[in-house]
């Protein structure tokens, strides 16, 4: 099969239709190269807190619209992000060939949306991992009070002016209206002053100003269907990288006396990454809003160097609320994964890592160096007061209560309390597979 034909192929097999009773739509962009990334993995893809930006942005823009329907360009690596994106409902990809730009990106989605439909178009980034339920909840309720036919959502830059790549949201400070947004790559090649009108008024603006000018665009916005659609075709590629800008909807827009309006939040929620040294960054705020959660309840050996998943985070919030006094501890570089079900005075130690269906009884002591693994056919249970020291590795296993378990590799076994003569609970340890390979291991 030709490699598009695939895509085809691959788009119908994990799209469904957008269920129109419900007047709100995300649209995630996803089709950029990524360049800056140097890497042979789509950007989209890079994780954020284990979990691929694209998804995340794709989540929290569901939730944060309450609509399930949603459109994802996809075009390089097409076929990479389609399958780790999967199928979902009221979802659909669509191919954009080339990348032609923010502006082109969004012009393939909405031909895919049926004309019948009269509502809002939530337009994203994939890569801006950071963004919440909640920071989209409140700027869709703006959007709706306001009135205005498109609002962006913008946050202030708080780094260096040479790593300030974003597009400036350019104001007229009298009316406090935003008037455009400017490239950053279009103001470096700026040769004067640059002017422009806004409502009948003539303002300019020097490079250094517009360099300096710290708000700038997240790539999130809100559109009224109609006047997007309308003006889509206005946009040109007269700037420095040839490209379709959605950006520019901001000056078509005004320049037809449309409302335009704009909503600041706090960079930490929009900034997304071109580059890695930008991605680690995005990598310890998702950390430390873990953290900041969680810092009342959980002791943390060293708050900057473990892993609890979004979702068990969530967990352990719901059970300190219902008055469970959760007392768990975790030591540095430990990583509590997805699927994990923790209990009370669990305690999991240095580089220990456990992931999937796993459940937790009470005051579980869980040493260094310990590695837990399952999945939905091989979930491991482990009862109260199990002790756990390491270098040990467990899969598929049910653990009895009581039992203390030391240095051993158990794959799918019921490990049983049992009492010894002493009165005493039986230790269980250097249980290891059987060895093979014994012939080519000699005594120096
Ligand atoms: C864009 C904005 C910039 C903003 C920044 C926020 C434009 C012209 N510029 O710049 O003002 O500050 O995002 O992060 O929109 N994409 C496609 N198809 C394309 C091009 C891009 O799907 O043809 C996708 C990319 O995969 C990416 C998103 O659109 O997820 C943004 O593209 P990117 O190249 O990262 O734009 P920036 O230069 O960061
Ligand atoms: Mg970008």
């Amino acid at each position: 099969m030709n490699p598009e034909n695939n895509i085809d192929f691959l788009i119908k097999a994990y799209s469904s239709s957008l269920d129109y009773s419900i007047p709100r739509t995300s649209i995630i962009l996803a089709a950029g190269h990524g360049k800056r990334i140097k890497s042979s993995q789509s950007k989209s893809l890079f994780k954020i807190w284990d979990k691929p930006s694209v998804l995340r942005v794709s989540e929290a823009a569901k939730t944060g619209i309450s609509s399930s329907n949603q459109i994802i360009v996809v075009g390089i690596k097409a076929e990479e992000v389609i399958k780790r994106v999967g199928k979902s409902k009221n979802t659909c990809f669509v191919y954009q060939k080339q990348q032609n730009g923010t502006g082109d990106a969004v012009k393939v989605a909405l031909d895919k949306i049926d004309k019948k439909f009269k509502g809002d178009i939530h337009i994203f980034p994939a890569d801006a991992g950071l963004i919440t339920e909640d920071t989209i909840k409140n700027f869709k309720i703006k959007f709706k009070e306001s009135g205005f036919d498109m609002m962006v959502l913008t946050g202030k830059y708080e780094g260096t002016i040479d790593r300030n790549h974003y597009g400036r949201i350019i104001k007229d400070k009298k009316r406090n209206e935003v008037v455009e947004i400017k490239e950053y790559k279009d103001i470096l090649a700026l040769k004067s002053t640059y002017k422009t009108k806004h409502k009948g008024s003539a303002l300019s603006f020097t490079k250094e100003e517009l360099l300096k000018n710290k708000e700038f665009n997240s790539g999130i916005y809100a559109f009224k269907i109609e006047p997007l659609r309308k003006y889509l075709s206005k946009l040109k590629t007269n700037n420095i990288q040839k490209e379709y800008y959605i950006t520019d909807m901001i000056k078509i827009f005004n320049n037809n006396n449309l409302k335009v309006g704009s909503q600041i939040v706090d960079s930490d929620y929009v900034i997304g990454f071109n580059d890695r040294v930008m991605l680690n960054k995005m990598e310890k705020i998702a950390q430390k809003r873990v953290y900041e959660q969680l810092k009342e309840i959980v002791t943390f050996q060293d708050p900057e160097d473990f892993f609890i998943a979004e979702e068990v985070a969530q967990n352990i919030l719901k059970m300190s609320k219902k008055g469970i006094l959760v007392d768990l501890t975790i030591g540095k570089g430990a990583y509590w994964g997805q699927g994990v079900i923790l209990n009370k005075g669990v305690k999991i130690g240095k580089n220990s890592r456990l992931k999937g269906n796993i459940t937790l009884g009470e005051n579980v002591d869980i040493g260094s160096d310990v590695q837990i693994s399952a999945d939905n056919k091989n979930p491991v249970k482990i009862g109260n007061n199990v002790s756990i020291k390491g270098p040990s590795y467990i899969f598929g296993c049910i653990i009895d209560s009581d039992v203390s378990v030391e240095h051993c590799i158990l794959k799918n076994k019921h490990i049983k309390k049992k009492i010894s003569k002493d009165g005493k609970v039986k230790a269980i340890r250097y249980i290891f597979p059987k060895a093979e390979g014994t012939d080519c291991v000699e005594d120096l």
